[in-house]
């Protein structure tokens, strides 16, 4: 031990590997290698040990608080991973204030509180399943869990979840087939499985629930569509980065009261694409980027009115480019690069002098960026034939006025008030809400 004279009263005595700011008794009046410091006086010893008394009972604010507490703790221990500390705020009784818990009024009693919405976003926890948790959550509305570590099976019990509507484990290590047991889910509007390992098929019903948002990107989902696709309620829809194959069904001219946002990329889809995709005249964004679609493209896309991004590049399209589509009012961005159209018209001559128009690494001679010829000329002998397009215009038959906006429903605006093109931020991992 070595010691700095402060005054002639103080000192700070320095041990080798820390410092000891514990009152110091000096020999000597400057001398400064003979202090010792002054350690407290030994702890008393403890008081014989209280006779055991039971914890005073935990008081909780509504009896449905007091139910979800043990359905909690008992989860509190399957977590093997918190980085963040967070559970380390879920003791006690106040439940409502656990970090990632809220409670309100459920809608069957406005006196009562209830645990309605658990929010792990980003919260990277790590448990082996969530079996046992979220279904004995009676009045749980909202789970939302992006970018955690959970993985494991959901209980068939999520059923019983009569006011779940949004269900979000996104970028999480969910594997196996789809959670066949969120069909039972009857309330869900918002299904958000994207960034996973999820595999095998989809269930056809998925695409029969009432959903408005279904995100199932960045899985490995592998299998065709259903032919009768076309009787769901969804606004966004995203199956891009999987596996999916087989054509586009014509049903999906049949969500044109809805569809709002639409991406297929970077999956294996093929045959031609339908002409019934130009009844989409609430879309926004359609995207089939990357894929195996071939054929002519059908004119009926320039009824598409409210289009504003078109993705069609990497496919295997060729012949004339309409110029219907060029003519789209809103357009913003038409990438029809790497596949082998011939030919231009005029208006589509403009959108590529402004930039909105991507038309390389085509067959369209005198143009810049064009494939070799002989790539072309391989390509157009054994093209696939396609259904002639049709003569009926669906601008014409579609000429009523345009009905009431009533699928504008309150979430979905919420949704798409966030940000300007819902479903593109899909393809991050990160949370959306
Ligand atoms: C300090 O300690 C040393 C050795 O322990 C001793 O020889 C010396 O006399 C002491 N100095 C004073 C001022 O007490
Ligand atoms: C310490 O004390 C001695 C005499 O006890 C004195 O000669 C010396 O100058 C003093 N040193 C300081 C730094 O005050
Ligand atoms: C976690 O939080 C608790 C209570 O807030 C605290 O006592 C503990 O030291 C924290 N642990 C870490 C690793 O931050
Ligand atoms: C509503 O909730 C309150 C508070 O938990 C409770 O006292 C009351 O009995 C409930 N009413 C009904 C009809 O269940
Ligand atoms: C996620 O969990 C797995 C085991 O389930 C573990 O090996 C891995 O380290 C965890 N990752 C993080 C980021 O906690
Ligand atoms: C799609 O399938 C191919 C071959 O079966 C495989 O190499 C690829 O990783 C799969 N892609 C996805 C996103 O699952
Ligand atoms: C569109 O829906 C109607 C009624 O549900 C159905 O009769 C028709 O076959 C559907 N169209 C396609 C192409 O599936
Ligand atoms: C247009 O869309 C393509 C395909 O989605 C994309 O790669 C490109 O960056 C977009 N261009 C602009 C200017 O946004
Ligand atoms: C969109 O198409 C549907 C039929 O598919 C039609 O009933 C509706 O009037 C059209 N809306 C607009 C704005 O053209």
């Amino acid at each position: 031990m070595a010691c700095i004279i402060i005054d002639m009263k103080t000192c700070i005595c320095t041990f080798i590997f820390f410092h000891c700011f514990l009152p110091c008794k000096c020999v000597g009046l400057n001398d400064t290698t003979n202090c010792t410091c002054i350690y407290p006086p030994p702890p008393a010893p403890l008081p014989s040990p209280a006779p055991p008394s039971s914890p005073p009972p935990l008081v909780f604010q509504d009896v449905r608080i007091a139910e979800v507490y043990p359905v909690i703790q008992q989860f509190k221990q399957t977590i093997i991973s918190d980085p963040f500390n967070i559970t380390s705020s879920w003791v006690g009784p106040d439940v409502c204030h656990y970090t990632g818990f809220y409670c309100e009024a459920p809608p069957d009693n406005d006196s009562a509180l209830a645990l309605a919405a658990v929010d792990f976003n980003g919260f990277q926890l790590s448990a082996p399943t969530l079996e046992g948790f979220i279904e004995n959550l009676p009045d749980l509305a909202l789970f939302h869990a992006n970018t955690n570590n959970f993985s494991g099976t959901l209980s068939p019990k999520i059923g019983q979840l009569r006011y779940l509507y949004e269900l979000d484990l996104s970028n999480n290590k969910f594997s196996g087939p789809f959670p066949y047991n969120v069909l039972t889910a009857t309330g869900l509007t918002y299904f958000d499985i994207r960034f996973n390992f999820f595999s095998g098929s989809v269930p056809p019903e998925i695409f029969m629930q009432t959903l408005e948002v279904l995100f199932l990107n960045n899985n490995n989902f592998m299998q065709k569509l259903p032919d009768d696709f076309g009787s769901t309620p969804v606004f966004y829809l995203t199956l891009a980065n999987n596996n999916f194959t087989g054509s586009i069904p014509r049903s999906i001219g049949n969500l044109s009261q809805n569809l709002v946002e639409v991406l297929f990329l970077n999956n294996q889809f093929n045959g031609c694409l339908p002409y019934e995709v130009g009844c989409l005249n609430q879309t926004t964004v359609f995207d089939v980027g990357n894929n195996l679609l071939t054929g002519l493209l059908p004119s009926s896309l320039g009824c598409m009115g409210k289009l504003e991004q078109l993705n069609l590049a990497g496919n295997m399209f060729y012949g004339h480019i309409p110029d219907a589509i060029c003519e789209l009012a809103n357009i913003q961005n038409l990438s029809l690069s790497n596949n082998y159209f011939t030919g231009v018209g005029p208006c589509c001559k403009k959108l590529i002098k402004r930039g909105v128009l991507d038309v390389r690494r085509n067959c369209i001679s005198c143009f810049p960026d064009q494939r070799s010829s002989h790539e072309c000329a391989t390509f157009l002998l054994k093209v696939k034939i396609c259904p002639v397009d049709t003569d009926v215009n669906p601008c014409q038959i579609y000429q009523s006025p345009p009905p009431p906006p009533t699928w504008h429903h309150a979430r979905s605006l919420r949704v798409s008030s966030t940000r300007r093109w819902v479903a593109y931020s899909t393809l991050e991992r990160l949370r959306l809400m």
